[in-house]
């Protein structure tokens, strides 16, 4: 436990147990600098898995940072946030040498950081991170039709639950590890997902499309095609099959993130009418001595 003095109003860090989950939760409800790359249910369940910290004062719980343990030296920020009336620079200054120090307990040599919110961003910069990619977004407004795509050897269909050993493998085997989804995380997309669909050839599962919607907004959260089977036509099946979902469940825009180095994928979101919106989300790191 470490106390820091008056000007942190007796600001006390401790390490995060299980038994925390309920303070955590409230926090990710009633703040607005909230960052979670798993859902608040994956957090829940996980939370015994992950390492992280939190700050409390006399009045509860000020903030928490939590972290993954991924590839053999890397350690990722999967969670972070900080009550209203606390300030981000004190909230980093006593939380993030926590989570340098349990990183390096853990062998990592390096953290990371996909960052989407400047308040956690700057903090970050300011404290040793850099920039190592860009992640671009883009955008489809309106709801034309997109353009029949060829057939391929694939059929596409809706992904199912019995699906999700063979997308959790697909998803390892075609993602960076920044970037895989456990299947605890791929059966909640599946419950709640506007669209959901695999690309099937001779019975295996060789891609999947899938889309979440807010109001009339989707987004293409996941496209990936097995590395055997890209540059055939089945990317290409895919986005048709999220539009024309999405289209059908009253979207009227769509968006998508992809590296910015992947020109691939971005021709393919270019030929169904995708376009840049100009923002773009760094991922930061910052390697540990
Ligand atoms: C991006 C991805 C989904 C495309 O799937 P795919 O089945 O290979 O794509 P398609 O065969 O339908 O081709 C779509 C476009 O990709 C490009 N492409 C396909 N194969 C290519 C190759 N071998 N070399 C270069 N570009 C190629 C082409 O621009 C093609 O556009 P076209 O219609 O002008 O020919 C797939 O490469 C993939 O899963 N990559 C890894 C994960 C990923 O990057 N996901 C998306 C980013 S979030």
């Amino acid at each position: 436990m470490n106390l820091f003095g008056t000007n942190r109003k007796m600001t006390t860090v401790r390490p995060i147990k299980a038994t925390h989950i309920g303070d955590i939760l409230h926090l990710i409800e009633t703040a607005w600098r909230i960052y979670l790359r798993l859902s608040p249910a994956e957090l829940r369940t996980r939370l015994t898995d992950l390492r992280g910290f939190f700050a409390e004062d006399r009045v509860g719980m000020r903030g928490f940072m939590i972290i993954e343990p991924y590839q053999p030296n890397t350690a990722l920020i999967v969670a972070a946030g900080l009550r209203d009336t606390w300030s981000v620079q004190p909230y980093l200054d006593v939380l993030l040498p926590e989570i340098e120090r349990a990183a390096i307990e853990i062998q990592a040599t390096a953290i990371m950081h996909v960052g989407s919110f400047s308040w956690l961003i700057e903090g970050l910069r300011q404290r040793g991170f850099e920039t190592q990619d860009w992640i671009v977004i883009y955008e489809r407004v309106g709801e034309t039709p997109p353009p029949e795509p060829e057939q391929t050897p694939a059929h596409i269909r809706t992904a199912h639950t019995r699906d999700l050993e063979a997308l959790t493998q697909l998803d390892n085997r075609t993602f960076d590890y920044i970037w895989h989804m456990s299947t605890r995380h791929l059966r909640e997309a599946l419950a709640n997902a506007v669209s959901f669909a695999v690309a099937v050839v001779d019975n295996a599962i060789v891609g999947y499309a899938w889309s979440d919607m807010y109001n009339q907004h989707a987004h293409l959260t996941r496209l990936a095609v097995h590395p055997d089977f890209q540059g055939q036509g089945i990317g290409r099946q895919l986005v048709h099959r999220a539009l024309v979902d999405a289209l059908a469940a009253g979207a009227n825009l769509m968006t998508l993130n992809t590296p910015e180095h992947n020109q691939r994928s971005q021709a393919l979101y270019q030929r169904f009418g995708f376009v840049t919106t100009g923002e773009r989300l760094p991922v930061l790191k910052k390697e540990l001595t």
